[in-house]
Formats: C-alpha cells, sequence, structure tokens
C-alpha cells in the first residue's frame, strides 16, 4: 500500500514537474520573411524578432531570398523545431498551400504578416489597408496636376506596379487606378503608351531592375520625340527607384515629373530631398509589429478577439471582417494599419516617429 502510494505521489509530482515545465517554457515564434533585398523587410524582420524576444518569446527567424521554395522549407523547418505560432510574409500567396496545411495538422496557428496566404489555415491577417495605399497614390497625382481643375489640358502619365504573386499589388494599383481612371476615360489624363492593364504594368519580385529596363523602354519608344510626361505612378519605392532612374537617364523633358513610391525607404528618401521622386506612402512597420504581437499574445491566452482588441493597440488600426478572403467566401478577420503620405514637405514626420534622424547633410538616415 505504501508503495503504491509512494507511486501515485511520484507520479502526481511529475505531472506536475511537466505541466510547470510546460507553462514555464516560452512559446515559440516562427517569423518568415521574404527577402533581404528590400529595405522594409530588413526592419520588419528585425523588430518583430525584437519585440518579440523582450516579450519572453523565443524566435526563429528567416529570409528566403525571394525564393518559394525556400520559404516552403524554411516553414517546414519551423514546424519540426516545434514552433507554437507562425508569422508569415509570403512572397507568393498561391504558393504556400501544403506547408500551410502541415501547419493546420500541426495544430500550429498563422498570422499572415502583411502579405495574405491564399489558404484556410491562416487565423489573422495584420497589414495596412492596402486599397488605400493605393488611393493615397493615385489622390497624389489628382492633386499634383490639379486634374480636377485641368478643363482642356492633358497630361500624360505611365504606372509601373508591384509583383503579381504578391496579393497586395492588385490592391495598391486598383486603389490608384480607381481614382485616376475617370481622368483617363476623360482623356485628361493619357496613358501614352497604352499600357494600363495591371499585367502589363506588374514588376516580378518588386525587382528595381525589372522597372528601370521597363521604364527605359518605354522612354525611348513613346517619349524620345518630346512628349512630355507628367507623371509615373509607381506602387513602391523598389520600383520607383527603378523608374526614377529611368528618367534621369533617358528622358529627354526637363520638367519635374510627378513619381510615386511606398515604404519610406531612406535611398527613395533622398530621391524625395533630390526631386527624382515626389512622395512615398509610409507604413510604421515598427507599429506593424507592435499589432502582430499583441495579436499573437491574445491567440496564445485563448482571449477573445475582435474590436476591443484591436482599439488597445495604442496604435490606430482598424478590425476588418470583410475586406480579404483566403479562399473564395472564407473571411479573413484582419487588423488594418493606416498608411500615410510623405513628401519633402513633412519629412520631419518621420523624424517624429523616432524610427528616422536628419543628418546634417539634410538626407534622412535611419534612427540607431
Ligand atoms: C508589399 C508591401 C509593400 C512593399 C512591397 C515590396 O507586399 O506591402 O510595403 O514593400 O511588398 O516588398
Amino acid at each position: 500500500m505504501k508503495k503504491l502510494l509512494a507511486l501515485v505521489l511520484s507520479l502526481v509530482m511529475m505531472c506536475s514537474c511537466i505541466v510547470m515545465a510546460s507553462a514555464e517554457a516560452p512559446a515559440k515564434i516562427g517569423i518568415s520573411m521574404p527577402t533581404q533585398s528590400l529595405e522594409r523587410w530588413n526592419r520588419d524582420g528585425s523588430y518583430l524578432d525584437e519585440q518579440f524576444k523582450s516579450a519572453g518569446f523565443d524566435t526563429i527567424l528567416t529570409y528566403s531570398d525571394n525564393d518559394s521554395g525556400r520559404q516552403v522549407n524554411d516553414i517546414q523547418n519551423m514546424l519540426s523545431d516545434g514552433v507554437n505560432l507562425l508569422i508569415i510574409a509570403a512572397i507568393d500567396g498561391e504558393a504556400l498551400n501544403t506547408v500551410m496545411d502541415e501547419a493546420a495538422e500541426a495544430g500550429v496557428p498563422v498570422i499572415a504578416y502583411d502579405r495574405l496566404i491564399m489558404n484556410d489555415a491562416v487565423s489573422y491577417y495584420v497589414s495596412f489597408d492596402n486599397y488605400t495605399v493605393g488611393t493615397l497614390q493615385g489622390q497624389y497625382v489628382e492633386t499634383a496636376l490639379d486634374l480636377a481643375n485641368a478643363g482642356d489640358k492633358t497630361y500624360n502619365i505611365e504606372f509601373t506596379a508591384g509583383d503579381p504573386a504578391d496579393n497586395n499589388a492588385g490592391y495598391f494599383f486598383g486603389g490608384a487606378y480607381d481614382v485616376l481612371k475617370g481622368y483617363i476615360e476623360a482623356g485628361t489624363l493619357k496613358v501614352v503608351s497604352g499600357q494600363t492593364e495591371f499585367s502589363a504594368v506588374a514588376t516580378a519580385a518588386w525587382s528595381t531592375d525589372t522597372a528601370l529596363n521597363r521604364a527605359s523602354n518605354l522612354l525611348a519608344s513613346y517619349y524620345a520625340d518630346g512628349t512630355v510626361l507628367d507623371a509615373w505612378l509607381c506602387s513602391n519605392d523598389s520600383t520607383a527607384m527603378g523608374v526614377a532612374q529611368a528618367i534621369e537617364s533617358n528622358y529627354a523633358g526637363n520638367n519635374a515629373v510627378v513619381v510615386t513610391g511606398q515604404d519610406g525607404d531612406i535611398a527613395n528618401l533622398a530621391n524625395i530631398v533630390d526631386g527624382k521622386q515626389t512622395m512615398t506612402v509610409y507604413k510604421n512597420v515598427k507599429n506593424e509589429a507592435v499589432v502582430t504581437l499583441a495579436l499573437a499574445k491574445a491567440m496564445i491566452a485563448n482571449e477573445e478577439i475582435g474590436e476591443a482588441l484591436a482599439s488597445s493597440f495604442g496604435v490606430a488600426c482598424a478590425y476588418d471582417v470583410e475586406s480579404y478572403e483566403t479562399s473564395e467566401g472564407h473571411k479573413c478577420p484582419s487588423f488594418l494599419l493606416v498608411p500615410s503620405v510623405i513628401t519633402k514637405d513633412n519629412l520631419q514626420e518621420l523624424v517624429d516617429t523616432g524610427l528616422y534622424v536628419m543628418g546634417d547633410d539634410g538626407y534622412l538616415k535611419a534612427a540607431e
């Protein structure tokens, strides 16, 4: 009897030890970022990693060099390493089905970070309002050229959109095009190349070189005869970088061309100071990490997730259960932060975030 009691007691002790160990072992978070070749993802990766670590989590952070196969591998390794939650910015939103099914089988929840993944294993989506990013770019062109009061005047524009594999790219382009469509139809705005379809203006992997080459070709084919180029709508900074370079080298006109962008990359902010790019839509990715951490904590603690959580972040963020679907009819609850417009006139707003400093040379740098 005594022996039995001792056995039961030691079993009880063993069990409580296991419970304690698992209650105390920090949850492990897999953070899968697309590439280090674009500035913003370096910032996203390190903010996420730092913030999760300082909140007491273990983390695994990977970059997959814009190679979808490699991203699948990286995520599979995270699953074998026993991660408790995945945060993924997909290279190709349609290419992660197998590994998403594996995550679901292993009971590992997924937050789609910034870019949506087309698989119902995704529990939540954290991003900026992507359509609004495009709207801001379109409205900027509309105001800069004063299209509403153009009368008989006409203006020439070209478009450069993002990576077709990135679910965001269509939203950015759609948001911008919807603002400008009426002016194009009315003849106030003319797309001289005639290229207005997303598929014609898209840029694989958001490549600066691809954007540069296409822009150089269009300038040579349609503007070499002295045709004036008034604006080039670019969906983000890496493509705007290529387009600005093409304009600098291959455009004969001497008017300032309105060039839009997105992300507030350091090199593009320098171009804004120098007048080679006109604006960038800024997304504070440190705040995107703040929202992701708060959401992950709520998921792990099994807390209620909704409006109330969104208003507790201390960062402007909408809880949206309508706009995004991971498959036809399957809505993905989303937390959408608010983007803003930066031009040479309000660079101070970036300094005010604490993430940039103004150098003595008049150019912004990343804060240490
Ligand atoms: C998008 C992202 C943008 C931009 C682009 C290129 O998905 O939302 O901020 O960085 O990718 O990487």
